[in-house]
């Protein structure tokens, strides 16, 4: 069945390439439980239907299909997201679950029957682009976070995230945790790592420490042209600031800092603003020095307010410690599949479950090293040969 698994990755992939995507941009727009994100979530119903895999949910918006009894123990669980950040590349999430599916095809055709059951799963708001906080459905189902502070998270128009949901989630699912025994996610690479070597997949080793800081920065509104410049307290002085601050920090400490979200109000051209809100994005390759970095910039942005007679809040909206996957795991991995091993600075579910059970994660190569962008880019052949390894690594762990 191996021959044409470019042309059968492709086929596959187009049914859910229209789903969200902006004619503008050529980027998507799957917010969590919005239309688009729906539509895919029906999409995998129908693709695990056809595969005579029943599909379950925790009751947390996460979906799962199995090949084997839900209720049987010791599973091995591949899978990743559906939604995107504002006008993300097509791969980041999707490619893990279409790649899931042609994994079951080829183990199928092969004739391989698992000794353990084979999860396929969908987790809902990996990216927190709707309701703030990422990998909001993993952190549910662990306990990460509680039912009470999810159901209560709101998206930009005031919906909660039980609203959105359509019930109050159901929280931490210990005994469905304990039923898998090891999670595998596969992902586009979000960097230039492979794009100049012949690997066209790769294990991960590690997910740098990361979170989001929200700063509020509450001055005076006033009008533009008639406020006295020594007058003034204008809030977007002190963001302007805690901008350039973050970054010459980050660069400090070879870490990352990014302001990539802004509210103004009342957001005229003609007004000094009343209130500035910013969202640092930050991420260190070791806890130090995020922490370092963090207590930098809420030291800068404090001094700064000070200057602009403005007042500040800061507010952490999530945190993500470092997350460094079974290396017994991603060894055998990187063996099995001759594939070199990398740390990457971005976030996943996978570093969330890493935390209660055995996790690997695979890269495929991204040529543009493009992410959360239309530019995001993966060839069919490099896709294949994703789907090649996830079936090698599955067969592997659920037959051995
Ligand atoms: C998820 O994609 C993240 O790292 O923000
Ligand atoms: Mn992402
Ligand atoms: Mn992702």
């Amino acid at each position: 069945m191996s021959g044409d698994l470019s042309a059968r990755f492709r086929a596959l992939w187009d049914e859910i390439a229209p789903v969200g995507r902006d004619p503008d941009s050529g980027g998507y727009l799957r917010y969590a439980l919005t239309e688009p994100e729906r539509e895919l979530r029906a999409w995998f119903r129908a693709q695990a239907e056809r595969r005579d895999m029943p599909v379950t949910e925790d009751g947390n918006g996460n979906l799962f299909a199995h090949w084997g009894d839900p209720e049987a123990s010791d599973a091995v669980l591949t899978g990743s997201h559906f939604d995107s950040v504002p006008h993300g590349g097509a791969y980041d999430g999707p490619l893990g679950i279409v790649s899931a599916f042609l994994a079951v095809d080829e183990l199928r055709a092969a004739g391989v029957t698992p000794g353990r059951p084979l999860v396929l799963g969908a987790f809902v708001e990996e990216e927190g682009a709707r309701f703030g906080v990422p990998c909001l459905g993993s952190r549910l189902l662990t306990g990460a976070l509680s039912a009470e502070r999810a159901a209560g998270l709101r998206d930009a128009a005031g919906v909660s995230f039980a609203e959105a949901l359509g019930d109050r989630p159901a929280g931490a699912r210990p005994e469905l945790l304990g039923r898998f025994g090891a999670f595998v996610e596969l992902h586009v690479e979000q960097g230039r790592a492979l794009v100049d070597t012949d690997a066209p997949v790769a294990v991960a080793s590690a997910i740098w420490p990361h979170g989001r800081w929200r700063f509020d920065v509450v001055g005076e509104g006033n009008h533009a042209g008639t406020t006295r410049m020594a007058d003034r307290r204008d809030p977007m002085l002190t963001y302007a600031f805690t901008v350039l601050a973050a970054n010459k920090e980050a660069r400090l400490r070879g870490a990352h800092a990014t302001v990539g979200r802004v509210a103004v109000e009342p957001n005229a051209t003609n007004a000094i603003p009343s209130k500035v809100t910013g969202w640092l994005d930050a991420r260190a390759a070791d806890p130090q020095t995020l922490t370092g970095l963090i207590d930098a910039v809420r030291g800068k942005l404090a001094e700064r307010a000070r200057r602009d007679g403005t007042e500040v809040t800061v507010t952490e909206e999530s945190a993500t410690p470092l997350v460094a996957f079974d290396g017994g795991l991603a060894e055998r991995l990187a063996t099995l599949l001759d594939a070199p091993v990398l740390p990457t600075g971005a976030g996943h579910d996978a570093g969330v479950l890493a935390a209660h059970l055995p996790t690997a994660m695979l890269f495929v190569r991204n040529p543009t090293g493009i992410s959360h962008s239309p530019a995001e880019a993966a060839t069919d052949d490099d896709c294949a040969a994703g789907v090649r390894a996830l079936a090698g690594v599955l067969e592997e762990l659920t037959c051995a």
